[in-house]
């Protein structure tokens, strides 16, 4: 295996431990490429179904479960059982947004509570590999609870870069239980990033999800999801965007699927982003070649208020290649939808509350099927964000004083 650059017009290639985060002729995102698989499909899925019965570390994780896919170099391996979260139908859910046959795959269920712990398993354990002794992000607060985690697994040292005043409080506890060394800066997250890029300290393993091992790690939740739907291929994939990494990190598996025999079509893959930071539904909308930032990114989900998101260019072709579509949501839709989604005894946090909202609006306009199979991504648990649900919700009675029983 190697890593390659994602533009297939350049595709120069660099040794797969390489620590370059973009390419050296062209500037873009890097990809590890993996090398051609010697089972047949049917052997595969055979194996990894019998690997769930097994307890050891690499079996029980949901992401190396399948790691015929992923690099095999590795002596130490940083997990925590991550992935194993389930499919779950919708049911007021369903009704309310016209799609039928809804499913939920929970990503919310990990071990620090979001999709990030799919990606930071991979990422950290090539951090080990390369011999980091510390490890960095910026983050809306998601990426920063999961590197801290799988940092003090690792036993490396842990800095986060966070936009001061706009991560949940439930994120920026879990990056201090964690360790973390915890740096808030003013401004929005995407000058977090560019700091954190341009940090002096050149010994820092860098974690964001421009980082390509994260990617592998992420695109493990379609393999698990369509194991679980016996290898039916759905209609749509739901998935906010923010940085656009997970939108990546989707097409990736689906192509790598696809040309190693697994699947004969794609689902389309549809992104939601939120109205005040919508950057790439902007730019599918108005047809334009090049992606042109938000500058002050504005939308209560916080986790996707992101102006400038790095991966847009291996998420464009993500979404043109399944034949799927971008748009946005309103903030009052998104609260709206994740109080559905809350009342179908689920819960989510409220950037995932983007993919139903975004369903909604495309079943309505005649975009989505109503017969159509469809899986929307939660990518964070209810507790993400606790505030913004104790913020939104009415308490009908309010009781004063001592209640007579
Ligand atoms: N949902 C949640 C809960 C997130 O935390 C994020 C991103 C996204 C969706 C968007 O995913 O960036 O791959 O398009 N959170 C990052 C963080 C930016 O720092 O935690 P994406």
């Amino acid at each position: 295996m190697h890593l390659r650059c994602s533009d297939p017009d350049c595709a120069a290639t660099l040794d797969l431990h390489d620590r370059a985060l973009s390419c050296p002729v062209c500037a873009d995102l890097l990809e590890v490429v993996v090398d051609s698989i010697a089972n047949t499909p049917a052997e595969l899925k055979r194996m990894w179904l019998e690997r769930r019965c097994s307890y050891a570390p690499l079996d029980a994780s949901g992401v190396w479960r399948f790691r015929e896919f992923l690099p095999d170099c590795y002596s130490e391996v940083v997990t925590m059982s991550e992935g194993n979260n389930p499919l779950v139908k919708g049911h007021r859910t369903a009704q309310w947004c016209g799609v039928r046959n809804l499913n939920f795959k929970h990503l919310g269920w990990n071990p620090t509570a979001c999709f990030k712990d799919l990606g930071m398993t991979v990422g950290m354990t090539e951090a080990v590999y390369v011999g980091a002794k510390s490890v960095g992000c910026a983050s809306t607060g998601n990426t920063a609870a999961s590197l801290a985690a799988y940092a003090a697994r690792a036993g490396l040292t842990a800095k986060v870069y966070l936009p001061a005043g706009q991560v949940s409080q439930n994120k920026l506890a879990q990056a201090l239980d964690f360790g973390a060394e915890v740096v808030q800066l003013e401004g929005s997250f995407d000058l977090a990033l560019e700091r954190m890029l341009h940090s002096p300290d050149r010994d820092l393993y860098f974690l964001n999800s421009i980082n390509p091992f994260r990617l592998e790690g992420q695109k493990m939740a379609i393999f698990e999801m369509l194991e679980q739907l016996g290898w039916e291929v759905p209609d749509y994939v739901v998935v906010p965007g923010g940085n656009l990494g997970n939108t990546s990190a989707f097409g990736k598996a689906f192509l790598e699927l696809q040309t190693a025999g697994f699947l004969d079509k794609v689902p389309r893959l549809v992104v939601v982003q939120a109205e005040g930071a919508n950057p790439f539904a902007q730019m599918w909308r108005s047809g334009a070649a090049e992606l042109t930032p938000v500058e002050q990114p504005e939308t209560a989900a916080t986790a996707i208020r992101i102006g400038n998101p790095r991966s847009w260019k291996k998420a464009l072709r993500a979404v043109q290649h399944s034949k799927g579509f971008v748009m946005d949501v309103t903030d009052e839709e998104i609260a709206e939808a994740k109080a559905m989604i809350g009342g179908d005894g689920i819960g989510c946090e409220p950037a995932s509350a983007t993919t139903l909202a975004g369903l909604r609006k495309a079943a309505a306009r005649g975009k989505v099927d109503r017969d159509a199979v469809v899986v929307a991504i939660l990518t964070g648990h209810a507790l993400k964000d606790t505030d913004f649900i104790i913020k939104s919700q009415r308490f009908e009675h309010v009781l004063q004083g001592e209640v007579q029983l």
